[in-house]
């Protein structure tokens, strides 16, 4: 990893802790809270129960809603990386709870503040299939081939080094699992200058992708059958695209 890569990394990480951390305001305005969750999809019923467990929906930054359109079957074990207070871990138990299935979500964060905070909204709802394990995603404190299902909601586009990443990701996923993944995209590659904004790494800026590459670079990271879903442009000139991304280790995979 060369050097830019390592700043880029340690000004993301100081930028959430100051968030979580210290409650400082975020330098950008980025859209957050209970109408801009309904907005990407998560139900209003589940919305409506966070809520209830008083959820601080200023910690809550996702880029979609990466499980909307998958099923989840008992026992399936998923891993959040940058899961941040965990409300995708909160989304799955949900809303496989509805089918009467038990989800296990592990949450993965650098931020060990929105960990705690996470584990104590998952003892308020009384969530038990909920854990929360502090570490960088690019180094994963897990075995290989060990997930069925791996979810990375606004974190994807932090990472400069997105084979790095897809890799890691690649190797703790189990043969038949599955990767989704929600983060914006780009229409055509940023100017040279968006590199340098440190805090526009943070926001998922800086890192995104236009779909050609995304699918080149998880091809070549071993991913097959990468599909988007949910793609909207976010401004008048169609530079920025908030959407999902679906891929398969293998053929066989079955969620
Ligand atoms: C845009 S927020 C998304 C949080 C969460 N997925 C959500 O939907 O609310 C990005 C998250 O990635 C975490 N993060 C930053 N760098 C990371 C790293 N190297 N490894 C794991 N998580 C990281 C941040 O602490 C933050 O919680």
């Amino acid at each position: 990893m060369d050097n830019l890569d390592n700043a880029i990394l340690r000004h993301v990480r100081f930028y959430y802790e100051r968030i979580y951390r210290e409650r400082q305001i975020p330098s950008v305005k980025v859209p957050a809270g209970v109408e801009f969750a309904v907005s990407l999809g998560y139900p209003e019923g589940f919305v409506y129960k966070v809520s209830k467990a008083d959820i601080n929906w200023e910690k809550v930054f996702p880029c979609g809603c990466p499980l909307k359109d998958i099923s989840l079957s008992d026992g399936v074990l998923i891993l959040n990386v940058g899961s941040g207070i965990g409300l995708d871990a909160f989304f799955a138990e949900w809303k496989a709870g509805l089918q009467g299935q038990c989800p296990v979500t592990i949450n993965v964060d650098v931020v060990p503040e929105v960990l705690i905070e996470g584990n104590q909204l998952a003892e308020r709802l009384n969530a038990t299939g909920i854990f929360w394990v502090c570490a960088n995603g690019a180094k994963l404190p897990f075995q290989d081939n060990v997930f069925d299902l791996i979810l990375m909601n606004g974190v994807f586009n932090i990472f400069p080094n997105k084979n790095t990443i897809l890799r890691e990701v690649y190797r703790v996923l189990k043969n038949d699992g599955i990767l989704c993944l929600a983060d914006l995209f780009v229409s055509k590659s940023l100017p040279p200058y968006f590199l340098k904004e440190m805090d526009a790494w943070a926001w998922c800026m800086s890192g995104a992708m236009t779909p050609d590459s995304v699918m080149n670079t998880f091809k070549n990271c071993g991913f097959q059958d990468t599909r988007f879903s949910h793609l909207v442009w976010l401004d008048k000139e169609k530079l920025f695209a908030r959407g999902v991304v679906y891929s398969r280790k293998s053929d066989s995979s079955t969620i």
